[in-house]
């Protein structure tokens, strides 16, 4: 099929297309380069073998849309672009919302005047909010965040969902990430955010390849086995590959599903960079800080749905994610 990825020179969007590609799908790429680099579009062609189509566009941008659309016979949407920071929506929700809600609800626009049917969102573990108990399922109230950002992905799901009852021959699959890291094994693709990174594996690589001096781990007294926060790490590659089967699934079904991709396990700060410095055999340089505001001690997934509707499940252990992720950090650009 000829699959528009928007945003997909980005960190997952870049790794899906290679995913795609290796499937023999043709991929179409459009991103503005906000938050991602070109290079990422040249490595996927290093990777793969095939050079996807590339336009440097503005996705809430009708018009810019619609020349792709004009341009390409696109048969599916797999839509990632979108400002992702937490911490700077906070300072910034007008530009989050505006982004973040006018792509979607233009591509919706575009999609409907080129008769193309079929949508995979990236959303979020962060629509689950912080009362739902964990592991979190799918059919939990999923309706609030703790952030623009977070809530930018409620609104959306909802814009989706009322967009599949007013069109029911719409095919819409909500793919709600928890924590993803790691890397392509050929280290040409990986997290590599502009700036100082917020998440805590590309924070890891930039400490490992000299460019910061320290990891300050947000808490150690939380309510968890070694008292620092529990997340659902997941490998981007696995995470990729679930956005292939959610196409194939959008294919064959209609209507809006909502699908954790995600372990099923809970892995604290520390066991993460006890594995790094262990599968990477280095020391890390570390202090154990105050706590974050708005993080949550432990969250993961309830990963079942994936594997019933998808036939999928993450296959990477903890160590390949530290392997890759150091293997891409000690080349990054930035
Ligand atoms: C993980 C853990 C931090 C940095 C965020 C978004 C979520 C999703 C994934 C997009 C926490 C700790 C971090 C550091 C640290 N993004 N940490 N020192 O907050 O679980 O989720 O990214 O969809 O929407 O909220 O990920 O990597 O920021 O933090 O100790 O320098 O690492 O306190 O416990 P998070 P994270």
């Amino acid at each position: 099929m000829n699959i528009l990825v928007t945003g997909g020179a980005g960190y997952i969007g870049s790794h899906t297309t290679v995913e795609l590609l290796n499937a023999g799908h043709k991929v179409i790429i459009a991103d503005n380069l906000y938050n991602a680099h070109y290079t990422a579009v040249s490595n996927i062609a290093k990777i793969t073998g095939k050079t996807p189509a590339f336009y440097q566009i503005n996705c809430a941008c009708r018009n810019q849309l619609r020349h792709v659309f004009t341009e390409q016979k696109i048969d599916a949407v797999i839509h990632f672009a979108a400002y992702k920071a937490v911490g700077e929506s906070v300072k910034k929700p007008l530009e989050y919302y505006r982004n973040n809600l006018d792509s979607t609800m233009t591509l919706l626009e575009v999609m409907e005047e080129f008769g193309c049917k079929s949508l995979v969102f990236s959303s979020s573990a962060t629509v689950y909010g912080p009362n739902n108990p964990h592991p979190y399922k799918e059919e939990m109230p999923a309706i609030q965040s703790s952030s623009p950002y977070g809530w930018t992905k409620v609104m959306n799901e909802r814009i989706l969902t009322d967009y599949c009852t007013a069109h029911p021959d719409f095919s819409a699959v909500l793919l709600r990430y928890f924590n993803p890291i790691g890397a392509h094994e050929s280290g040409l693709i990986g997290d590599d955010p502009n700036g100082i990174p917020n998440n805590l594996m590309p924070y890891i690589g930039r400490v490992a390849a000299g460019k910061l001096e320290k990891l300050t781990i947000f808490g150690g007294d939380y309510d968890t086995p070694d008292g620092t926060c529990q997340r659902d790490y997941l490998h981007v590659v696995d995470l990729a590959v679930g956005h292939l089967k959610a196409l194939e699934y959008a294919a064959e079904h209609k209507g809006v599903e909502a699908i954790n991709l995600g372990t099923g396990n809970g892995v604290s700060v520390l066991e993460l960079v006890n594995a790094f410095q262990k599968v990477n055999g280095m020391k890390l340089p570390y202090v154990i800080g105050p706590r974050r505001d708005g993080d949550l001690p432990a969250f993961w997934a309830d990963a079942s749905k994936a594997k019933e509707l998808l036939g999928w499940e993450a296959t990477h252990t903890v160590e390949d994610m530290c392997r890759s992720s150091w293997q891409f950090a000690k080349n990054a650009s930035i």
